[in-house]
């Protein structure tokens, strides 16, 4: 499909983000311009400390923009107060990290209907059948009841991938998600991420790998406060 008739999710405009102040000042993001489309499986590549992270950030309400202007489904959202940006998060977006971020206290599918009793529309026999869907369409469903602990590397991402899944978001945000993880069981995840893809799920990934790049559809590469996309093989 053309962009021009895909769904317009987000548009950045202009997006700065500026940390510090006087001789500190240090420019992340200079000017950018960015607007993703629904089905984008786009990812973010760029040296440490280009910048992948906080662009990440700012998409996902979890840090705001210096200046520009930040539209999400047609709404200008970038003077939104932290409730209304907490209520988008929560409902539009799932989010995966390198370093899974499981609850130890909590069993598997106690980790992962997590966002839906923050969400509190379902009891908890129906939080718990959620959680046995998406365990199922992570490739672990026997581990419903085990402990995080009990998991290997990736089994805990697909923990983490279930519960980013569970609130069935408009949008899929991955920092580094095999960055914790042997390549082969990385593979793993990026073929199911890319399965997601498939079926309609836009991602968002950062990653310093470049043989994770033939999972993009769109690649856009920072350097210096902006970025260049590239052509995709995905
Ligand atoms: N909260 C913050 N306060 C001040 N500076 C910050 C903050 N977060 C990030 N920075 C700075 O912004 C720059 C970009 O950081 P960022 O984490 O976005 O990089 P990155 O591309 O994700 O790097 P990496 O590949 O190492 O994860 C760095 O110079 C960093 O020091
Ligand atoms: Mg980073």
């Amino acid at each position: 499909m053309e962009a021009a008739e895909r769904k317009k999710l987000i548009e950045l405009t202009g997006a700065t983000k500026i940390f510090g102040k006087g001789e500190l000042e240090n420019t992340v993001l200079n000017g950018v311009n960015l607007t993703i489309y629904e089905g984008d499986f786009l990812m973010i590549v760029g040296k440490s400390g280009s910048g992948k992270t906080t662009l990440m950030n700012t998409i996902g309400f979890l840090d705001r923009l210096t200046t520009g202007t930040y539209s999400f489904l047609g709404d200008d959202v970038s003077q939104l107060n932290e409730n209304k940006k907490s209520d988008i998060r929560n409902q539009y977006f799932g989010f995966i990290f390198q370093q899974f971020f499981l609850i130890d206290s909590l069993n598997v599918a106690q980790n992962v209907e997590l966002p839906l009793v923050y969400g509190g529309k379902l009891n908890k026999r129906e939080r718990l059948s959620a959680s046995e869907k998406y365990l199922g369409l992570v490739g672990i469903p026997e581990k419903v009841k085990a402990k995080t602990k009990e998991l290997s590397g990736g089994q805990q991402q697909r923990v983490a991938i279930a519960r980013a899944l569970i609130n069935e978001p408009l949008l899929i945000m991955a920092d580094e998600p095999t960055g914790a993880l042997d390549s082969e069981t990385g593979n793993g995840v990026m073929e199911l991420l890319k399965e997601l893809n498939k079926q309609g799920k836009t991602i968002i990934m950062v990653t310093h790998d470049e043989d994770l790049l033939q999972y993009a559809t769109r690649v856009i590469r920072m350097h210096d406060g902006s970025f260049v996309e590239e052509g995709a093989a995905g």
